[in-house]
């Protein structure tokens, strides 16, 4: 018999370390089970690999913030790196998961499966899907052709690429969704069946990595909307941002003086970043905006927390719009 593989477990809170508070269904407080107590709930686990646990941060995923991804980004690394270690297991809350997925799909150097995990049901639920989701999350993880794809998310039976994955509804258990490009695959009770590969450089082929990672630099999102003013445009700009991603309409379009002020904003240093609040498409470059004349970028397929997050890496590189639109082609 082949010896379990081993795999590292790292807990950061959320929903599926989530119990409710009450009698009723609805309030439950996330991050308050113990990463011990996740897998002592599902012990058919023990069949899947040999897991090791480390309890990296206890937060729902609405606290997560740059110090925690460096911390978790290293930790993860760490790990990886250790010969013993076939694959990482990452608990998080479902909020920002595509964030943090994004971030360390970027930032970790590795071949081996790195596997994010959550539930939209506390762990004291009726029907919670935690268990399921962690116990499909360590079969794709302990599965070596996992290995090699970037960073993936499991819940729900499906397993999703970090590029591609973005939550899509407040409360239904089916909340994930891969749009255009389409899921890495499915996994049905620990069986899995593998699509792909992505299609954009990740983790090994990466430019970025946690090694003498600076402090990253402040960006902010602008929402538009109809009668979008400057205001809040120029506020990012006073309050410090270097870079600005407009969650813009349509095909990330934006108020004429909205247009304005962002074009001050890139006159002052700051990259500006054009993406969309629709949830789906291209922003492409200079169809009704003149990207070129106001040096702005298009944020190609990303949605705007996930151009929040290759903008941040991008700008501890450079400050050159040229350059970091190309990042937007490459990543
Ligand atoms: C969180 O993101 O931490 C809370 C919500 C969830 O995990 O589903």
């Amino acid at each position: 018999m082949q010896p379990l593989r081993r795999l590292r477990l790292l807990a950061t809170g959320g929903t599926i370390a989530g119990a409710q508070t009450g009698g009723d269904s609805r309030g439950y407080r996330a991050a308050t089970l113990s990463i011990e107590a996740l897998i002592a709930a599902v012990p058919q686990l023990a069949a899947l690999a040999a897991i090791e646990v480390e309890q990296v941060a206890a937060i729902g995923s609405q606290d997560m913030d740059d110090t925690t991804w460096v911390a978790l980004a290293i930790r993860t690394q760490a790990a990886l790196d250790a010969p013993d270690i076939d694959g990482v297991v990452i608990t998080h809350g479902t909020d920002t998961m595509e964030e943090t997925a994004f971030f360390l799909n970027l930032v970790v150097r590795t071949a081996k499966p790195v596997i994010l995990v959550g539930a939209m049901r506390p762990a004291t639920a009726i029907s919670a899907d935690g268990p399921m989701n962690l116990y499909n999350a360590v079969a794709v993880a302990a599965h070596p052709a996992a290995g090699g794809r970037g960073v993936l998310v499991v819940a729900n039976d499906e397993i999703h690429f970090a590029r591609e994955i973005a939550k899509t509804n407040t409360t239904q258990i089916g909340t994930f969704d891969s749009g255009h490009r389409g899921l890495a695959g499915l996994v049905n009770a620990g069986r899995l069946h593998l699509y792909g590969p992505p299609v954009r450089r990740h983790t090994g082929a990466s430019e970025f990595s946690v090694t003498g990672l600076p402090t990253l630099p402040r960006v902010d999102i602008v929402y538009a909307h109809a009668g979008m003013g400057r205001e809040l445009i120029d506020a990012a700009v006073r309050a410090g941002a270097r870079g600005l991603v407009i969650a813009g309409v349509g095909d990330g379009n934006l108020s004429m003086v909205a247009v304005a002020a962002a074009t001050a904003a890139v006159r002052a240093g700051v990259a500006v970043v054009r993406s969309s609040r629709t949830g789906g498409g291209v922003v492409e470059r200079n169809i009704e905006i003149n990207d070129d004349e106001l040096g702005f970028i298009a944020a190609d397929e990303l949605n705007p927390q996930k151009a929040r997050v290759l903008l941040m890496l991008g700008l501890t590189r450079t400050h050159e719009a040229a350059e970091l639109q190309q990042l937007f082609y490459r990543y």
